[in-house]
């Protein structure tokens, strides 16, 4: 079976200067949702067909199995269907989506394709309660469909008709060559429409049938910002009741964001307001607190993030006690049970297990050992303004609060750093090092007070 995406419209009501098939949802281009749904059912060559500002559809959505077809200038969807044809096998199936109806789902297309066969139209409709301004289907008094008649052609009539064409239909490539060479434009709109070819095929006797999506929404087209946001809560909340049924409580499934993959364990919980991106894996029994971003990450059983966390390119051991407020920046490892508290930031460092930062604290470019106590505003100083050094704190080390650490610099097992050392050589093992000026206290010092005038 080859794809065909129509995707050349300009989008103008989308107000912006990203062409509309790029526009986001759930994170990526909507166009990358069709053709993916198009490869997850073995498509053997998918044509995009574009046009206005389509360059930049095309460097962003280049794939080697993706050919492309310029559509300019746009006379209809019949038009623009034919200029996918040279890019396509001469015999087959021919399914055709659009890049702007990003949800369509692959059980849909799937009964669609099959409903198709080798060598008949399948069309896929549904019922509205509002028809208003799609193609409408009509039938003949056998209830077999006839043709389908756009809304501005329509009669008073025919605009009655609830069941109308999504668009997304599969024809036989070799009479659909031969239909849209004869297409007219004499209509309402002065278009080549894709939807002359269902009147065409029934004259021909070539059996037309018509197929329902799982769900409406996977039809629903987007051309402008508040089409697109109702498609996200959609797209999200079918995300979020697959979670629920593989057994993740959500606080509110409502209020929940994934932008790419997000796997979980047993007894997982997530509370509101929490973002999702790349590829995150939460393992059994994982707690995340709301208004959590989190992305790229792989976090163990039995960890939990507190409210307000941000990790990003981390890996979590088990049993972690992150935030409130806490931050994990790229090339973080966690071991197990290591506590990150308020303000704490932790960036290309690794940190081996039951350690422990848990107030305002930065550690970047380290290599934490196990069972270390890094005080409140304890900072490595891992950044000279032009390079970047490794700090190496081992095993059992305490440091006070307030202490910098001068990278490149090492804490020796065991070793204690006083509160408010400056640590710009290395600290021996097993000892107390500080560097701070003793205190003293001046006897009979008196505060000054205002002049009289
Ligand atoms: C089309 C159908 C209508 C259906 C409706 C569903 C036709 C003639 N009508 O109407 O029966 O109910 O979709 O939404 O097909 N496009 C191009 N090149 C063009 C014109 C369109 O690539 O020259 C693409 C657009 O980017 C869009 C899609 O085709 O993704 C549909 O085009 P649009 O003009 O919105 O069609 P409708 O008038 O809504
Ligand atoms: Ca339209």
């Amino acid at each position: 079976m080859e794809v065909i995406v129509l995707a050349a419209g300009k989008g103008t009501r989308m107000n912006s200067a990203l062409p509309k098939v790029l526009q986001p949802l759930a994170g990526r281009p909507m166009l990358s949702h069709v053709l993916e749904t198009a490869r997850g059912l073995g498509a053997s060559r998918i044509c995009v067909v574009y046009g206005h500002g389509g360059e930049q559809v095309r460097e962003r959505m280049a794939a080697p199995d993706v050919a492309w077809a310029l559509q300019e200038p746009q006379l209809g969807t019949g038009h623009a269907v034919q200029q996918a044809l040279p890019h396509l096998e001469a015999e087959g199936q021919a399914l055709v989506l659009y890049g702007d109806v990003p949800l369509i789902g692959a059980d849909t297309l799937k009964r669609l394709v099959e409903a198709a066969g080798t060598d008949r139209l399948a069309l896929l409709t549904v019922e509205l309660d509002d028809p208003t301004g799609y193609g409408r289907i009509l039938r003949d008094a056998a209830g077999q469909v006839s043709r389908i008649v756009e809304q501005k052609d329509a009669t008073e009539a025919e605009r009655e008709v609830c069941e109308v064409n999504t668009g997304i239909l599969v024809a036989p490539l070799a009479r659909l060559r031969d239909w849209l060479s004869r297409l007219s434009n004499d209509n309402a709109q002065g278009e080549y429409y894709l939807t002359d070819i269902i009147g065409m095929a029934v004259s021909e006797g070539v059996p037309v049938v018509a197929e329902n999506p799982d769900t409406v929404a996977e039809t629903l087209g987007v051309n402008n910002k508040a089409q697109l946001a109702e498609l996200e809560r959609l797209h999200q909340r079918m995300i979020a009741d697959r979670l629920m049924a593989a057994g993740a409580t959500l606080i509110d499934p409502a209020r929940i964001d994934v932008r790419g993959s997000l796997e979980c364990g047993r007894d997982v919980e997530i509370d509101v307001n929490c973002v999702f991106e790349g590829q995150v894996a939460l393992g059994d029994g994982v707690r995340i607190g709301a208004n959590c971003v989190v992305r790229n990450a792989r976090i163990g059983a039995g960890t939990r993030l507190a409210p307000f966390s941000h990790v990003e390119d981390t890996v979590m051991g088990e049993g972690c006690v992150i935030g409130p407020y806490a931050r994990t920046r790229p090339g973080t490892e966690l071991a197990d049970d290591v506590h990150l508290g308020n303000f704490v930031e932790v960036k290309n460092s690794k940190v081996a297990s039951h350690s422990k930062a848990n107030h305002l604290a930065y550690v970047g470019d380290a290599d934490v050992g196990e069972r270390v106590n890094i005080g409140a505003g304890t900072i490595t100083c891992n950044y000279d303004g032009a390079n970047k050094f490794r700090t190496i704190i081992e095993d059992d080390v305490f440091i006070g609060s307030d202490t910098q650490l001068v990278a490149p610099v090492r804490v020796g097992k065991g070793a204690t750093l006083g509160a408010g050392t400056t640590l710009s050589k290395d600290a021996p093992a097993g000892q107390l090092t500080v560097s701070r000026a003793r205190q003293t206290t001046i006897p009979g010092w008196k505060r000054p007070v205002k002049k009289p005038k």
